[in-house]
């Protein structure tokens, strides 16, 4: 089978590692990929928005399957016209990818199919935001509509916060991303990540995880893309995995398809687990960057037939086996991430990963001949262990390897499942 994979992030550098173990795998190109990707996968110079390019290319190379990594090019609707031209994709069509590009599209499929999520309203101006955050009182949460990055969302503590994030997306703070409000009921517990396959019809579970989005020790400071992952996720019992299921995802996969969409790729759910059990906060229509990592170095399945058959409508005739190790990935950054850094910093060497290891690339490049950093978040350093605390200690060993000045972690990721493990 011949393959295109399209980003050029960490969770692109796994998921290309795991595609290219596939005896199914006869040809494999990437657009644009990394120096990582390029271990497993041709490299292609490919402007990803360009879709009519993306589709000559898939001619020329008499490409079977498509997989799309990253959110944008779904949101802008890479996938149909590739369908439309005849090529299997995996990920959702635009239609169905407003799950990720609009919040407020996400919350009316909820409150019509009675999916647990906290209460909101929709604005599209100030004054009226306004008057019911002060009704309601904070803590309440602000949310941009559209795609902003990860940074379209005010947990608000006070009513004075809330009202400045209500003018900072109107006033364009975030674009157009900004032109529509919704003001969600802020929730109480612990946030889990949860990943599941589908074909429009049904569902295949995939696993869960735990991120730290924020850039300091102690989940403190500025919101980041993830500066680390575990899987699984413990809070997420065999308990909480069922209700998700029944109560989440099974009606979002109705609704979908109900409306018109039907949703066809993998769910990332972020979740929260209150008193009342799981609730959702949020819907991404792709893997998460950096749980895909984690994911996939758990993952014993042929990673390549699982992700056909949610494009083939045929999910229901395939299984996912799982390790039952934790695996964990911590990511170095270039200092100053998550505001300005310097590019092309050198990094000069990476450790030689063995079994259960894995350094996996996102923003590096080769500038003659020598590997440097270009982006934000760099490289993220994976292994496994019997426990997460173990799969940590080996991560962090691991780390020890990479000869990179510019570059800095957290020292603490996983903290709250090793703690658990030694309750
Ligand atoms: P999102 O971009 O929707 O994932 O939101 C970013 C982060 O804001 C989430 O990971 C949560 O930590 C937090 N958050 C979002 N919505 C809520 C909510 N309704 N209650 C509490 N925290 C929230
Ligand atoms: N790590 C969070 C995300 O991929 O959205």
């Amino acid at each position: 089978m011949k393959v295109l994979l399209i980003g050029s992030g960490g969770r692109e550098h796994a998921l290309a590692w795991k595609l290219a173990q596939s005896p199914l795998m006869t040809e494999f190109y990437a657009a644009p990929g990394n120096p990582g990707i390029a271990e497993h996968a041709t490299l292609v110079t490919l402007n990803i928005d360009d879709h009519d390019a993306v589709i000559a290319f898939c001619k020329e190379k008499a490409i079977d399957f498509v997989v799309v990594g990253p959110e944008a090019p779904l949101v802008a609707g890479i996938a149909d016209p590739l369908r439309a031209a005849g090529f299997a994709v995996f990920g959702p069509s635009a239609g169905a990818a407003q799950l990720e590009g609009s919040k407020g599209f996400t919350k009316d499929i909820c409150a019509r199919y009675d999916i647990p999520t906290g209460a909101y309203q929709r604005f599209n101006n100030a004054p009226k935001a306004k008057a019911y955050i002060r009704e309601q009182g904070a803590p309440i949460v602000v949310k941009a509509d559209g795609l902003a990055a990860g940074k379209g969302v005010t947990v608000a503590m006070t009513l004075d916060e809330a009202l400045a994030a209500v003018d900072d997306c109107f006033e364009g703070a975030f674009g157009e991303a900004g032109a529509e409000v919704v003001v969600e009921a802020y929730l109480d517990g612990e946030e889990a990540s949860f990943f599941c396959l589908s074909d429009g019809k049904s569902a295949l579970l995939l696993a869960t995880a735990q991120d730290h989005k924020r850039v300091g020790e102690g989940d403190t400071g500025p919101n980041t893309g993830g500066m680390g992952a575990y899987s699984p996720a413990p809070v997420m019992t065999a308990e909480m995995i069922e209700r998700t299921m029944k109560e989440i995802i099974e009606p979002t996969i109705r609704g979908m398809a109900e409306s018109g969409h039907p949703f066809s790729g993998v769910f990332f759910a972020g979740l929260m687990i209150t008193a009342k059990g799981p609730e959702l906060i949020e819907y991404n229509v792709r893997f998460g960057d950096p749980e895909c990592q984690v994911l996939m170095m758990r993952l014993k399945s042929d990673l390549l037939p699982l992700l056909l058959a949610c494009a083939n409508g045929t999910l229901d005739q395939v299984t996912a086996e799982w390790s039952d190790d934790a695996a964990l990935s911590v990511v170095m950054a270039s200092k100053g991430y998550p505001a300005a850094y310097e590019k092309n910093t050198p990094i000069l060497a990476l450790p030689k990963a063995g079994e259960g290891e894995k350094v996996f690339h996102a923003g590096t490049a080769l500038k003659d001949g020598s590997l440097v950093a270009t982006g934000g978040r760099v490289l993220n350093v994976t292994a496994t262990g019997a426990t997460v605390g173990e799969a940590k200690d080996r991560a962090y060993a691991l780390l020890e390897g990479v000869k990179w000045d510019n570059g800095f972690c957290r020292r603490d990721i996983g903290w709250r499942a090793v703690e658990r493990e030694k309750a």
